[in-house]
């Protein structure tokens, strides 16, 4: 037998020749750590899904996006947890809502180092749970949650957003945010939509971290895991309708989804590795049975290989720490 001709082990022999070879790089400020603000707490409340991950004071929350910006990530997605809840999630279109409160504070004591961004949402905020108002029927009402969303979108861009992540998944959500904002002075403020997002079961723990309501299920307006196709397609809607940035959510189980994205937008593409996911790798990591940091790691470089830009990640702040800090 000839020795092969063809080695591509070469490339591969020693670090320094890794190093030079690597097709994806991660860089802090790629990374985007989603926070958790919780009205009525004068300590943090650690969540028990996720490990390491709490519901912060407003105090705690301006030290933790201070490290943040000192660790060199790009931004801070922003989740209110508000002490009462009602039918319209009135808290989220209140300038005093958590939510818009924790924003005031947190771009005060950050200004431009990073970029501050909220989820524009109403799961958080209504008593039943779900991302939008209900009809008499008991189904989630698109088109009047649109209105609540306009709302919400001048609230949070009132209150110094400088991104409005749309994670509802209401047909049209981005064109009415974007005429609303258009429409009262906020040309400026940049619109995220969370265009695949998918009825996952790895958001689990999410829901304790903003003890959420909900009772049933997400199926009846988030994408169903099984397409592929049709997350592009809200993709593509969604740039029509003049998003500045769309993602994929999970990440992880949606990677192909993620590269149909990537090479189809002309605008950038974020993946969010959402709560089940920490959660997963640090249970098996705390069980001694997968090393923790090298699974970190390859999971997020797996998320921006498949085609992310930018990655929202409970580790971000941890991981932009193990790869030097600012840049
Ligand atoms: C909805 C929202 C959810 C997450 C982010 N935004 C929950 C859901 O749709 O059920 C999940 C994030 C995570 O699991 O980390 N506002």
């Amino acid at each position: 037998m000839k020795p092969p001709l063809i080695r591509p082990r070469r490339l591969r022999a020693t670090p320094a020749f890794r190093r030079l070879a690597s097709e994806t790089r991660l860089h802090p400020a790629e990374l985007i750590l989603p926070m958790f603000v919780r009205e009525g707490t004068d300590q943090p409340v650690p969540i028990a899904s996720m490990p390491g991950v709490v519901q912060h004071t407003l105090d705690s929350a301006r030290r933790a996006v201070a490290d943040a910006a000192e660790a060199g990530i790009g931004g801070v997605m922003l989740f209110g947890v508000p002490a009462q809840r009602d039918a319209i999630g009135s808290g989220a279109t209140d300038e005093n809502g958590i939510l818009n409160v924790a924003t005031r504070a947190l771009v005060e004591e950050v200004g431009d180092a990073l970029v501050v961004q909220t989820d524009l949402c109403l799961d958080e905020f209504t008593d039943h749970g779900h991302c939008g108002v209900l009809a008499a029927d008991g189904h989630v009402d698109n088109d009047a949650t649109l209105e609540r969303y306009r709302d919400m979108a001048l609230a949070q861009a009132a209150a110094g957003s400088q991104l409005l992540g749309l994670s509802g998944m209401m047909d049209g959500q981005t064109a009415a945010v974007r005429e609303v904002l258009d429409d009262n002075g906020f040309q400026d403020t940049a619109v995220l939509a969370y265009s695949a997002k998918y009825a996952s079961a790895y958001y689990g723990p999410f829901r304790e971290a903003v003890d959420s309501a909900l009772t049933g299920d997400r199926r009846a307006y988030q994408l169903n895991p099984g397409n592929r196709r049709e997350g592009l397609r809200e993709a593509l809607l969604d740039i029509d309708e003049g998003a500045d940035i769309v993602m994929v959510k999970p990440a992880g189980s949606y990677l192909d989804v993620l590269s149909d994205v990537a090479a189809a937008s002309d605008i950038p593409v974020w993946a969010y590795q959402v709560s089940g996911e920490y959660a997963m790798i640090e249970a098996a990591a705390a069980n001694g049975w997968i090393d923790r940091r090298r699974t970190i790691e390859e999971s997020v470089l797996g998320i921006r290989r498949a085609g992310a830009d930018a990655v929202l990640t409970y580790w971000a702040v941890e991981l932009a720490d193990w790869l030097g800090g600012a840049q």
